[in-house]
């Protein structure tokens, strides 16, 4: 897809969002960040609530895509947290992409929406096969996905729904991903997610679809990554621990 207007990133502080920003940028693209906190390096940043209907309206006018990456990224209170912020932010987001008359929106969701699959150890699991959700979180992104393929027929917007893998935020994540095979064959690394968006916002012809993208697994194939790669030209490049930042590491892991 030819893409010469201004695509909006929610969640443009976050961990994602930063990566996908920076691929952006470095493909030459016009982008606007909206968070609640401030983007680094993104001037065009709108500091805003995706719960505020408002806001995000006044963002998203007049852009070309949305790359929706704002919410709470994991479980936590569904009143509080999860609602407003991963519910009513959804609601808002797919208002705001109809009514700017936007092209297409790109939905983050979850390999959490597969969790419970890995008790039968059929791999790889199928973009196709029914989910089982893990608990509020992954079932709030199985909302987004369903509504999404609601707006991609009801409104002929192009939506790309993605289950996104593991993307360690901080040293817990590193640990956690450091004794776990299954978490290093869903590791997602950053430059890989900032790929794998730039080929969402690139990809011709997408009427609506659901995809995995992870990094190349380094033992066995958990997720099918087949979808990114026929449906967007999606490969990975990096295998566990590549791009993850020395920053995460403790003073043992650096010295290896
Ligand atoms: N990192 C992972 O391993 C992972 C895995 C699967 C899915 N995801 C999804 O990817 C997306 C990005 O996750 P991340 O890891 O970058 O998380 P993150 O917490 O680093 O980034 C989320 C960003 O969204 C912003 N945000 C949260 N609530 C907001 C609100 N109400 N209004 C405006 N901005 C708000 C935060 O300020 C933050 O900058 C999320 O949708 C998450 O569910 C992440």
């Amino acid at each position: 897809m030819h893409v010469c207007g201004i695509i909006l990133v929610t969640g443009s502080a976050g961990r994602i969002g930063q990566a996908v920003v920076a691929e952006l940028q470095r493909r030459r693209y016009r982008v606007r960040g909206f968070d609640r906190v401030k983007t680094p390096g993104l001037e065009d940043a709108v500091i805003g609530d995706i719960a505020d209907a408002k806001a995000v309206h006044q963002a998203a006018t007049g852009v070309e895509m949305i790359l929706h990456l704002a919410a709470t990224p994991d479980d936590a209170d569904f009143m509080t947290e999860l609602l407003p912020n991963n519910i009513v932010g959804v609601y808002n987001i797919l208002e705001a992409a109809r009514l700017s008359g936007a092209r297409r929106i790109v939905l983050s969701s979850s390999g959490q929406v597969n969790w419970w699959q890995r008790m039968a150890q059929h791999w790889p699991v199928r973009v196709d096969d029914p989910p089982s959700p893990r608990y509020w979180y992954a079932a709030a992104k199985v909302f987004a996905e369903s509504i999404g393929r609601g707006y991609a027929e009801t409104h002929g917007l192009s939506v790309i729904a993605v289950r996104l893998g593991f993307c360690p935020r901080n040293k817990a994540h590193f640990q956690e991903v450091i004794s776990s095979e299954w978490a290093q064959d869903v590791y997602l690394s950053p430059g890989d997610a900032g790929r794998f968006f730039a080929c969402a916002v690139e990809a011709p012809d997408v009427h609506f679809a659901i995809v995995f993208a992870t990094s190349k697994p380094k033992h066995c194939v958990h997720l099918d990554l087949e979808p990114a790669r026929q449906v967007l030209g999606f490969e990975p490049k990096d295998t566990w621990p590549e791009g993850i930042e020395m920053a995460l590491m403790s003073e043992p892991e650096r010295a290896l």
